[in-house]
């Protein structure tokens, strides 16, 4: 699909202001994107949970330029503050998306931005931060011009400038499960937007749960974008891609089926592969601390104990994800609550669940 459309600019003058306002939530991928190549394009197929709780509101407002610029005129305010590192970020963002909508040079933008979840809890928030704003964007161009034919295109299309400011973002358009990346067996399927797998999910995934632990709030020392430029001279790419295509294939299987065992083995397979592809980068780092083995043994050790479903994942940082079906919930959340917490920085961690996806709300004025 190409969405470069440059006819799509506006007489400014006749803009009246306005305002739009997403809330969209982050995801966890199940199979990871580690590696990219092109314009933000994956190296394999992810598949992910799109959250429920951890989200980012944000309201776009616009009004008219008198005269256009050549660059974006943009401010970005987190939690009603100005901020100038978002700003510049999200001017880049914009910037870049000039070829897809010329119109947004024609404009001037107030973003206001905030996160359900603490700032400094160390989760990223980029997910859910780009899916928001790329949605307020979907809908401004329905506003200057004509809506689209379904919500289905309507997404698509969000989810692909999702996808410029943040790969891992395109996923959290959709509410359920969703996969980013061409696989033969997927119709539909893209290395460009991602596409909803929910209607083909097994009850007990629909709201399965995902607490988060944080075991450090801490900035990371690599960034994912510079973990992906990593992956480049990583010796196991090659085989690291082709594992990750298989085993989308085979989740997209296990989601149908709802084999929560082998959901599990693939999960916790998936966490460490990513650790390990950081460990076997040039240079290595590490980015998982000792609390975060802690847990795993644990957890491991719960397991062979109880024999509750309950499996980790990890995010390219040292924060658990715990993910395990509804019925042994209460059971769980006492586990971690006696056993667990205490390894996590502050003694926090974040209750989250399988989510519906994105909403737009009405604009606060
Ligand atoms: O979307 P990015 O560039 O922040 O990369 C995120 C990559 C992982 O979170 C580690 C995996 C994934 O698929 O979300």
């Amino acid at each position: 699909m190409n969405y470069h459309n440059p006819s799509l600019t506006v007489i400014s003058s006749e803009i009246i202001p306005g305002a739009i306002r997403w809330r969209s939530p982050s995801n966890i991928a199940l199979v990871k994107y580690w590696g990219k190549h092109g314009n933000q394009l994956p190296q394999n197929a992810s598949v992910s949970f799109t959250l429920s709780g951890a989200a980012t509101d944000t309201t776009l407002r616009y009004k008219s330029r008198q005269e256009a610029g050549e660059s974006v005129e943009v401010a970005l305010l987190l939690d009603g503050t100005p901020n100038s590192g978002f700003t510049e970020r999200t001017k880049a963002f914009l910037e870049k998306l000039l070829p897809v909508y010329p119109f947004l040079k024609q404009l001037s933008f107030t973003i206001e931005t905030s996160n359900s979840f603490p700032h400094s809890a160390g989760i990223a928030s980029s997910a859910s931060g780009m899916s928001a704003l790329a949605l307020c964007l979907v809908s401004l161009e329905e506003e200057l011009f004509e809506p689209f034919a379904d919500r289905a295109e309507f997404l698509a299309k969000a989810s692909y400038l999702s996808r410029l400011g943040s790969g891992s973002a395109c996923r959290s358009v959709y509410g359920g499960a969703a996969v980013w990346g061409k696989l033969p067996g997927l119709d539909g399927s893209s290395d460009e937007y991602a596409v909803s797998v929910t209607e083909s999910l097994h009850e007990v995934f629909k709201n399965y749960h995902d607490d988060i632990l944080l075991i450090s709030k801490s900035e990371k020392s690599v960034s994912s974008r510079a973990g992906h430029g990593l992956m480049e001279g990583n010796p196991y790419a090659t085989a690291r891609y082709a594992q990750a295509n298989r085993r989308t294939d085979e989740m997209l299987s296990v989601l149908k089926h709802g084999n929560v065992e082998r959901f599990g083995e693939i999960l916790e397979s998936e966490a460490l592969t990513l650790h390990a592809l950081m460990m076997s980068s040039h240079p290595p780092y590490i980015l998982i601390r000792p609390n975060t083995l802690q847990v795993i043994e644990r957890i491991h050790r719960y397991r062979a104990d109880t024999g509750n479903p309950l499996y980790f994942t990890l995010d390219a940082g040292p924060n658990l994800h715990l993910l395990y079906p509804h019925a042994v919930a209460a059971e769980v959340k006492q586990f971690i609550r006696e056993e667990l917490l205490y390894f996590c920085e502050d003694k926090m961690y974040l209750a989250d669940r399988v989510g519906k996806g994105p909403e737009r709300l009405e604009v606060n004025e």
